[in-house]
C-alpha cells in the first residue's frame, strides 16, 4: 500500500499484509514435466544403448528416429490437425535438453525437423503444402532438411549461388548446398535459392524439394569431429524442375523466410547445447562422488567442487535464456534477439562445460566409455551451425542498437 506524508511517498505495510505472489512464474506445468520425463526415459532406454558405437561408425540412428516420430517428438509443436503433438516451445526446450544429454546426433535430427522444416511449413506454407508435406513430417513418417548454406555462403547467407529460374509453371533449380543435416536420410527439403540476382536478398525464394525429383543428387558425406551419428551431406541440384506450387510464400520471400525460421531454429540448437552441457555436468557430478583421490571422493576437493559450481551456474543461465526465448515464442512476442542470446550462451556453455567435464574425469575423460569426450566433440558444432557465435553477436548487437 502507498501513503503520502509531508516528507514524501512511503510504502505502508498494513498489519494484514501478505506477500504477493510474483506474476513471473518459473514453475512448469504438469504437462511440461510429463514431456520432460518421457524424453528422459526415451533417451535412457532407446538412445543410450549403442550411442558410442553409432558415433564410432558414423551410423545414423534410423530406428531411434522412427520411434521418436511415433512418440510425437518429430512434430512436437505442430498442430494435431497436421499430425503434430501440439506442445508449446517450452516443452520443446525440455525435450531437446533431455534427448541431447544422451545423444546430440539424434537431437539435431529432431531440431531440424521440428523448428526449421515443420515450423516453416506450418507458419508460412499453403494449406495444400501442409497437407502434402507437413503431415508426414510431423508424424515422423519421414524427416526433413533445410538447405541454406553453400560452399561460398555460410555466415554470409544472402550470397546465394544456387539459382531457381522462373520457367512459368516451375522453377529450374541448379546449384550446390553444403553441410546439410539429414542430407541423405531426409525426403523433403526446404531449399533457399536466388531467382532474381538484381533484387539481391529480395530476389530469393524458398522451395520445397523432394528427394525423388529428377536431378536431385546426394553428394559427399562429411566425416565430422562431432555429432558423428548424424547425417551430413552436400547436395547438388542439376536442372531440378520444382513446381511453382512448391514455393513457400510470395515471390522473393525466401530470405526472410530463412531468417524467421532460423530464429526459432536457434532455440532448438540452444536447447541441444544446453543438453550437451547438462549431460556432461551430470556425469561429472556422479563421477566426482565415486572417484577417490588423496583419501577422499574427489568432490571433496575444492578444485573439483568449484568446477561443478561453475558448471551448474552457467548451465542454469543457459537454461533460463532458452526458456525465456521459448516463452516469448509461445506468447507471440518478438524472440529473434532472445533466441540468439540463448544460442550464444548455451553453445559457449556447452563447450566450456564439456572441456571441464573431461578434466574432472581425468584420464577416464579422455576415453570413449565415459561419454564426456564425445559430448565435448559434439559441443563444438553448436557454436557453428544455425549461425556461428559471431553471427549471434551480429544479430544481438543490431537488435539492441536499432533504435
Ligand atoms: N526475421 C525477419 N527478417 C529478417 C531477420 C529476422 N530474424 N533478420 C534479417 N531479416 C531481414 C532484414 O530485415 C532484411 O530485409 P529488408 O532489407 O527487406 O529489411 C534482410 O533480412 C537482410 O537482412 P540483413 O541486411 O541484416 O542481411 P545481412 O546480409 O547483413 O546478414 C545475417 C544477416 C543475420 C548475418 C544472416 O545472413 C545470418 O543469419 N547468417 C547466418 C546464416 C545461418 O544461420 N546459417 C545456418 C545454416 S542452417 C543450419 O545450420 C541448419 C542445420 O543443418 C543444423
Amino acid at each position: 500500500m502507498l501513503e503520502f506524508t509531508k516528507s514524501g511517498l512511503y510504502l505502508k505495510f498494513a498489519a494484514h499484509y501478505k506477500r504477493k505472489k510474483s506474476v513471473m512464474n518459473f514453475e512448469f506445468t504438469e504437462e511440461h514435466l510429463m514431456i520432460q520425463q518421457a524424453a528422459r526415459d526415451f533417451a535412457e532406454t532407446e538412445l543410450l544403448p549403442g550411442v558410442i558405437e553409432r558415433d564410432n561408425e558414423q551410423r545414423f540412428p534410423m530406428e531411434q528416429v522412427r520411434k521418436m516420430g511415433e512418440l510425437g517428438f518429430m512434430g512436437l509443436m505442430v498442430d494435431p490437425k497436421y499430425g503434430g503433438a501440439g506442445m508449446d516451445a517450452v516443452s520443446y526446450v525440455l525435450a531437446m535438453e533431455e534427448i541431447s544429454k544422451i545423444d546430440a546426433s539424434a537431437s539435431v535430427v529432431m531440431s531440424v525437423n521440428n523448428s526449421l522444416v515443420c515450423w516453416g511449413l506450418e507458419e508460412y506454407g499453403s494449406e495444400e503444402q501442409k497437407q502434402k508435406f507437413l503431415v508426414p513430417l510431423a508424424q515422423g513418417k519421414i524427416h526433413g532438411g533445410f538447405c541454406l548454406s553453400e560452399p561460398e555462403a555460410g555466415s554470409d547467407a544472402t550470397s546465394q549461388r544456387t539459382t531457381a529460374i522462373d520457367k512459368g509453371d516451375h522453377y529450374l533449380l541448379n546449384g550446390t548446398k553444403n553441410w546439410i543435416t539429414n542430407g541423405n536420410t531426409a525426403d523433403t527439403f526446404l531449399v533457399i535459392a536466388q531467382t532474381d540476382v538484381e533484387k539481391g536478398h529480395r530476389g530469393i525464394n524458398a522451395l520445397i524439394v523432394t528427394k525423388d525429383m529428377p536431378g536431385f543428387v546426394v553428394g559427399k558425406k562429411e566425416d565430422k569431429l562431432g555429432i558423428r551419428g548424424s547425417d551430413t551431406h552436400s547436395l547438388m541440384f542439376q536442372d531440378v524442375k520444382v513446381p511453382k506450387e512448391n514455393r513457400i510464400g510470395a515471390d522473393g520471400f525466401g530470405f526472410k523466410f530463412a531468417m524467421k525460421v532460423l530464429s526459432g531454429g536457434r532455440i532448438g540448437i540452444a536447447s541441444q547445447a544446453l543438453g550437451i552441457a547438462s549431460g556432461a555436468y551430470e556425469r561429472s557430478v556422479s563421477y566426482s562422488k565415486e572417484r577417490k583421490a588423496f583419501g577422499t571422493e574427489i568432490m571433496n576437493h575444492q578444485a573439483i567442487a568449484f568446477k561443478l559450481a561453475d558448471m551448474a551456474t552457467e548451465i542454469e543461465m543457459a537454461r533460463l535464456l532458452c526458456l525465456k526465448a521459448a516463452w516469448l515464442k509461445d506468447n507471440d512476442l518478438d524472440y529473434a534477439r532472445a533466441s540468439s542470446m540463448a544460442k550464444l550462451v548455451a553453445s559457449e556453455t556447452a563447450m566450456k562445460t564439456t572441456v571441464e567435464a573431461v578434466q574432472v574425469h581425468g584420464g577416464y575423460g579422455f576415453v570413449k566409455e565415459y561419454h564426456v569426450e564425445r559430448l565435448m566433440r559434439d559441443a563444438k558444432i553448436t557454436q557453428i551451425y544455425e549461425g556461428t557465435s559471431e553471427i549471434q553477436r551480429v544479430v544481438i548487437s543490431r537488435d539492441i542498437l536499432k533504435d
